[in-house]
This record gives C-alpha cells, sequence and structure tokens, in this order.
C-alpha cells in the first residue's frame, strides 16, 4: 500500500536530497510538490523543485507554486548557506518540465477534499506558510489530513539561525504556531535528530561511487552545503535536515522520539520561532507532536544511497 504524499518545500540542497529520496521509493506516492518561499524566494524555490524531479526523471510529477512570503513577517532566506540559487553544487540544466498553473494553497485544499479523509500525508520541508493558509482558508480540510511529518524546530539542540529558534519555524512563526495548534497529527524532524545527520566524507563518497547523474549531483550539493555547517559546528560533516523527513515515512523505526507539547513563540524578539518543547510535562499543554530526538545514522544513510541509487 503506497504512502500518499504532498511534500511542500523550499529548495534547498537538502530539500532536493529528500524530495530525490521521496521519488526513488515506491512506497511513497507523491501526489505534488508545492514549492514556498525559504532558503531562496519563490521564483527560484519552484524552479529548483522542477530542476530536481528532472534530475530524477520524473517530469511527469506537479509542481506549483505557493506564497512568497510569510504570513506577517518579511521574508528571511539563507542564501549564505544554499548559495544564490539555493541550489549551489552541481550544474543542473534549466527546468523545460511546465509549472503548474494553480496556486500550491489551492491544490493542497483540493486534494484534501478530493483524496479520501485520512489518506494523505503532509511533508513540509520549509517554513509552513503553504500549510497554514491552506487550513485558515479551509477549515475542513483539517481532519481530512493523515499525519503531518515536518522538519523544524529544535530543543535541546537549541537554534541555527539565532539562539533559540531553527530556520523554518523562524521565518514564519505564525504559520508555525497555526500548524501546531492545528490538531492534526504531527511528527516533529528538529535539530536535535537532524543534527545526528550528518553527511561524512565516508557518506559523501557513498553518494558519488554510485556514479550516477544523481549520485553525483547529491554528492556535489551536500559537498557545497556542508562547508558551511562544518565550519559553524566543527562538526565532521553537515547535517543533513530534509531527508529525515522522507526517510521517516520509509523507516519509522530509524527514528526515536517522544510524545510531547510544542508551542511556538510568535512575539518575543529575544526567542521569536523558538519551538518550546514541553519534555518533563510541567505544564497542563496537551502533547501535539511526536518530537523525534534520535537516529540510526548509519542505518539512514545506507537507505538514502541505496534508494538514490535506483534514480
Ligand atoms: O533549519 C534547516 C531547515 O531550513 C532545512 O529545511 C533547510 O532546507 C532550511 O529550509
Ligand atoms: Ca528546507
Amino acid at each position: 500500500m503506497t504512502r500518499k504524499i504532498i511534500i511542500d518545500t523550499d529548495p534547498g540542497q537538502d530539500d532536493a536530497v529528500a524530495i530525490l529520496l521521496a521519488l526513488a521509493s515506491p512506497e511513497l506516492d507523491v501526489l505534488g510538490i508545492t514549492a514556498v518561499a525559504g532558503n531562496v524566494p519563490l521564483p527560484l524555490t519552484q524552479k529548483n523543485a522542477r530542476i530536481v524531479c528532472e534530475l530524477a526523471g520524473r517530469t511527469d510529477v506537479k509542481v506549483f507554486a505557493g506564497c512568497d512570503a510569510p504570513l506577517e513577517r518579511p521574508l528571511v532566506t539563507a542564501e549564505y548557506v544554499h548559495g544564490k540559487t539555493g541550489l549551489d553544487g552541481p550544474e543542473l540544466p534549466d527546468p523545460t518540465m511546465p509549472l503548474q498553473d494553480a496556486h500550491a494553497v489551492d491544490f493542497i485544499i483540493d486534494t484534501l477534499r478530493d483524496e479520501p479523509s485520512g489518506s494523505v500525508t503532509l511533508c513540509p520541508l520549509g517554513p509552513l506558510t503553504n500549510i497554514a493558509t491552506a487550513f485558515s482558508r479551509a477549515p475542513d480540510i483539517v481532519d481530512r489530513v493523515q499525519q503531518i511529518v515536518l522538519m523544524g524546530g529544535a530543543y535541546f539542540e537549541v537554534g541555527n539561525v539565532t539562539p533559540a529558534a531553527e530556520f523554518n519555524i523562524y521565518v514564519d512563526p505564525q504559520a508555525a504556531d497555526i500548524v501546531f495548534k492545528s490538531g492534526v497529527d504531527i511528527v516533529v524532524m528538529p535539530l536535535d535528530v537532524t543534527h545526528k545527520a550528518l553527511v561524512t566524507k565516508a557518506r559523501n563518497d557513498a553518494f558519488r561511487a554510485l556514479e550516477t547523474k544523481v549520485g553525483i549531483a547529491v554528492a556535489q550539493m551536500t559537498d557545497f552545503f556542508e562547508r558551511f555547517d562544518r565550519e559553524k559546528y566543527g562538526s565532521d560533516g553537515a547535517p543533513l535536515h530534509d531527508p529525515c523527513v522522507t526517510a521517516f515515512l520509509i523507516a519509522p523505526d530509524l527514528f526515536t522520539g517522544r510524545r510531547v507539547n510544542v508551542a511556538v513563540e510568535t512575539r518575543s524578539d529575544l526567542t521569536l520561532g523558538m519551538t518550546v518543547a514541553d519534555w518533563w510535562g510541567v505544564t497542563d499543554r496537551a502533547p501535539n507532536a511526536l518530537f523525534i530526538g534520535d537516529v540510526d545514522s548509519d542505518g539512514l544513510f545506507a537507505l538514502l544511497t541505496a534508494r538514490l541509487g535506483r534514480l
């Protein structure tokens, strides 16, 4: 039984790898890819999503452009990490596959209404603007969502864009607040786990050793992507954030976490976008998310490399 998913994304090299993993995995049926402004502005994220689909040989995948700015705040981007194109590293051709005419938010709403209730999982890999806009515009779809598996947030690992906040949540905290309060069954892949998914040299070499267009491109993407994080964290490779989302859908046993309440700071200048995880249950706030804290990283990269080798 394949699992129907919508990938909401701001490619970004790690988004690209997450999309490739999904497209290489028969367990997943990608109903569509919805682009959102985040790592780079929307014109680039929607273009990069199509570049990645063409790299995978999947020009059949529907790609939609969504929101070009957060709900209430000015857009913050991350070219310093991802490069000016958002997909720096490999030399990939401009896409020829079309961008869908419909707005991404309308696609999300229509798909959740048209597919059987509880049969579609949303996989946000960037700021939650598209998801929150869809929920606000069409509240009837909230109960029809099977699950949300998202990359975002941080607790014990602290923030990456401010001392308190992770980038996806920080860019649009109001959207994140709507999603975390929606009542949908949520699985969170925070920095707490993604910082354990490090692209070491051996793992990058394994991508390159596939000796395929995809394998070499992924090795070049992660080479580019990691130069910033390796210097910042002094770690043995850069964290590969977004593929944790699609890997969880394929092999959930690679991950462990705890169901806790996660609340989002939407007002404080000091801690805006912080995901406050009630890890010890010291409040009366009901648990609303499975907050993932650990991963079998060797198992993750073995799965990822094997699947990329199929493209
Ligand atoms: O903080 C990491 C997240 O921000 C990842 O999704 C990365 O692609 C960027 O969107
Ligand atoms: Ca992303």
